[in-house]
This record gives C-alpha cells, sequence and structure tokens, in this order.
C-alpha cells in the first residue's frame, strides 16, 4: 500500500506562525506535526509516500524530509498550485498509486493510535474506502458522518445541524475508485473539491464505505490552542532522557528530555513534562513549568515558561512568566531598562502585556 500526506492548505487560522513557513512543519514537542503522520506511516509498514507540497515555504518541506531515507521511507513530492481542496490534492497522486489501495494523511492532524490495525481490516475487506470517526464536542467544524446500526448513512462537510458528533478525521483509507468520483466532484461553497463530497458520491453510488471509532486521542491541529494541547498530550507520553549538564542548585521533577549540548544553569527549575532541544542554556534561574517543549540553541534566563511551545534559536530573558504561548523560531524577548517597550513585530503578531 502506498501513502500520501497533505502538506499544503492555506494555514491562515495559523497566522502569523505561518507567514514563513507550512502549519505541518510547526514543531509539538519538537518535532514537525506531520512527521508523527509519517512515522504513522511507516509504523505501519507504508514506506512509499507521496508528499503534497504546495503555498508558502513549501520548499522547506522538502529541505526538512528530503528523500526520506534519513525517516527510513521513500519520498515523492507532487506539487499543487493552489490549495483546491483536499480531493483535487488526491486527484494528482493518481498515477503514485497506481491502481493500489492507499491511505491519506492530513498532514495536521495528530492520531496517537497506531493505524496498523486498521489498515489491515481494509486491505482485508471488499470496501471502496475506510474512514476513522472520532466523537468531537464542536461537530460544525468538521466533516461528520451520519450512521444508522453500523452503517454510513451520509457524509457531510461542517454541517450547520449536525446529524451526529461523529468527526470524519483526516485519515483516508481509499482504492483508486475515488479517482473517477473525484473527477466527476463539483467544487464546495468554499470553492474547494471536498473529499467528503467524494466519499458521499461514493456512498450515492452504493460503493461500500467501512468505519472504524477512534477511542484513543486525534486532534485537528487548526488553532494554536489545538498545538498547545497536541503538544501537552505528546509530551505525557515520551520517555525521559537527560544528554546534556547541569550546574549545581538545579531542581528537576517529573519527565525531562533534555538534548545533547545544552546545559541547565544555576537556580533553574524544570517541572516535567518537558522537552528540550539541542545546544540550549536554559538559566540562570529559568522556571520552566509543565508541558513546555523548547527547540535547540534557545536561551532562556530569568523567566518562567509554561504550557507552551518555544521554538528554536529564540533568546527570553528578564522576569516575566509566559504560559500558554507559541514563540516562533528566532525570536527575542528581552527587558529593557527604559520604561518604553520596543516592539519589532512581524504582520498579525499578538502579545497581551
Ligand atoms: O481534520 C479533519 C477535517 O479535515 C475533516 O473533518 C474535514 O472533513 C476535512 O475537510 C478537513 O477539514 P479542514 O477544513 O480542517 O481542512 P483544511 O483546509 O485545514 O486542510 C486539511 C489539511 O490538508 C491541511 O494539512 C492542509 C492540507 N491541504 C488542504 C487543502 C484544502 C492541502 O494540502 N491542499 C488543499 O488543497
Amino acid at each position: 500500500m502506498k501513502g500520501i500526506i497533505l502538506h499544503g492548505g492555506h494555514g491562515t487560522r495559523l497566522r502569523p506562525l505561518t507567514h514563513t513557513g507550512p502549519k505541518q512543519l510547526l514543531p509539538i514537542a519538537n518535532k514537525p506535526m506531520s512527521q508523527y503522520c509519517l512515522e504513522s506511516l511507516k509504523d505501519a509498514g507504508i514506506t512509499d509516500i507521496a508528499i503534497i507540497i504546495g503555498g508558502t515555504g513549501s520548499n522547506k518541506v522538502q529541505e526538512y524530509y528530503g528523500n526520506g531515507e534519513r525517516f527510513g521511507v521513500k519520498l515523492t513530492y507532487i506539487s499543487q498550485d493552489a490549495p483546491r481542496g483536499i480531493a483535487q490534492a488526491i486527484r494528482l497522486c493518481k498515477e503514485f498509486v497506481n491502481g493500489e489501495k492507499f491511505v491519506v494523511f492530513l498532514g495536521d492532524n495528530i492520531l496517537k493510535k497506531s493505524i496498523t490495525e486498521y489498515i489491515q481490516r481494509f486491505k482485508d475487506s471488499d470496501a471502496s474506502a475506510s474512514i476513522l470517526l472520532c466523537e468531537v464536542s464542536n461537530p460544525t467544524q468538521f466533516g461528520i458522518a451520519d450512521i444508522k446500526d453500523g452503517v454510513i448513512k451520509k457524509i457531510i462537510e461542517k454541517p450547520k445541524d449536525p446529524p451526529t458528533n461523529l468527526a470524519v478525521t483526516g485519515i483516508y483509507l481509499l482504492t483508486p475508485t475515488i479517482f473517477d468520483i473525484i473527477d466527476r466532484l463539483k467544487p464546495s461553497w468554499r470553492n474547494e473539491y471536498e473529499i467528503t463530497d467524494a466519499l458521499q458520491m461514493l456512498l450515492q453510488e452504493e460503493y461500500k464505505i467501512i468505519y472504524n471509532m477512534v477511542t484513543d486521542y486525534w486532534k485537528d491541529t487548526g488553532t494554536p490552542q489545538d498545538i498547545i494541547h497536541a503538544n501537552q498530550v505528546i509530551l505525557s507520553d515520551m520517555k525521559p532522557y537527560f544528554e546534556g549538564k547541569e550546574e549545581e542548585d538545579v531542581i528537576i521533577t517529573g519527565n525531562v528530555m533534555i538534548g545533547s549540548g545544552t546545559t541547565i544553569k544555576n537556580g533553574s527549575k524544570l517541572t516535567g513534562p518537558v522537552i528540550i532541544g539541542k545546544d540550549c542554556q536554559i538559566g540562570p534561574n529559568a522556571n520552566i513549568g509543565s508541558n513546555t517543549s523548547i527547540g535547540d540553541n534557545t536561551k532562556l534566563s530569568n523567566c518562567h515558561i509554561e504550557n507552551s511551545i518555544i521554538m528554536s534559536s529564540c533568546t527570553i530573558d528578564g522576569d516575566f512568566i509566559i504560559k500558554d504561548s507559541i514563540i516562533a523560531f528566532n525570536s527575542e524577548i528581552t527587558r529593557s531598562s527604559s520604561p518604553n517597550k520596543v516592539f519589532l513585530l512581524g504582520e498579525g503578531t499578538k502579545i497581551s502585556l
């Protein structure tokens, strides 16, 4: 079976974080979110994978993943000229798929559980598609499946009046039948070729779609709050390691993951789960609270940081508390001796003083 990861799209809901690169490269526990999709496919034995790229900074995707060798997979890049919809992105992969059953993973979906058993069930079945459904509290924001007696009756994109709270997650197990269906699709109200419309057309034409319920953790990381939540969940499952150095007078509690070349300096306190990348300088007097991820080459001193993502090459120095925040690559936050505040802010930046 082949795999497809969708790495294009608009990323508008995550601005300003997505002004310089695709949202799927934003780190969760110090790894790009799309790497979780790639690892999930690889763990299920799918190593021939196409990545759909398009939009701002899509060259960064190729720079990071290369030919896939570093990740134990073989990668093919397919460009989408504009985000015309998930179904249109899938259609671009017809040649790549070459008549096999295949799996599509939206690059901003995080699923904790292995997909191996879902794939096996689909391989063994005569179904034309298989979807994973998850109960959500905000069903108007997803594709939703209506189910009666264990059979899918209808699939609708972001319904105003949802018949159920069963979201269609962004992991689709498909057969090449879908390509003929997509060729006959019309764009939706948001001017996209919707995968939900393609699935609904499959149902109308009496093709079989099976489903599995995801009862473990699944998240569509559409908003900053979703990313912070996914970061908490992934950190809570990580095994601790300490490859750096610590000076005297450092207090560490809970699980911490510390990369090589990182120094935890005097008077600092880490309360896990916390991940800190390579070559960081933490302290003096840094208080890093739980559910925090800190990227490589970052320097934090005298500050208190909690439930946040600080990406690589940042500098934060000053006696402030930063909570529930995402600070992008190369940012600098320092205390000025003057009462005037000095800012150099990118478009769409959010600050709460
Ligand atoms: O996450 C699950 C939901 O994903 C489903 O419940 C919905 O049925 C499905 O339509 C989709 O909804 P979203 O509105 O959240 O889709 P979004 O526009 O965020 O795109 C999903 C991913 O696919 C994202 O990683 C970007 C990528 N993408 C999207 C489009 C429209 C592409 O690569 N190309 C595209 O043209």
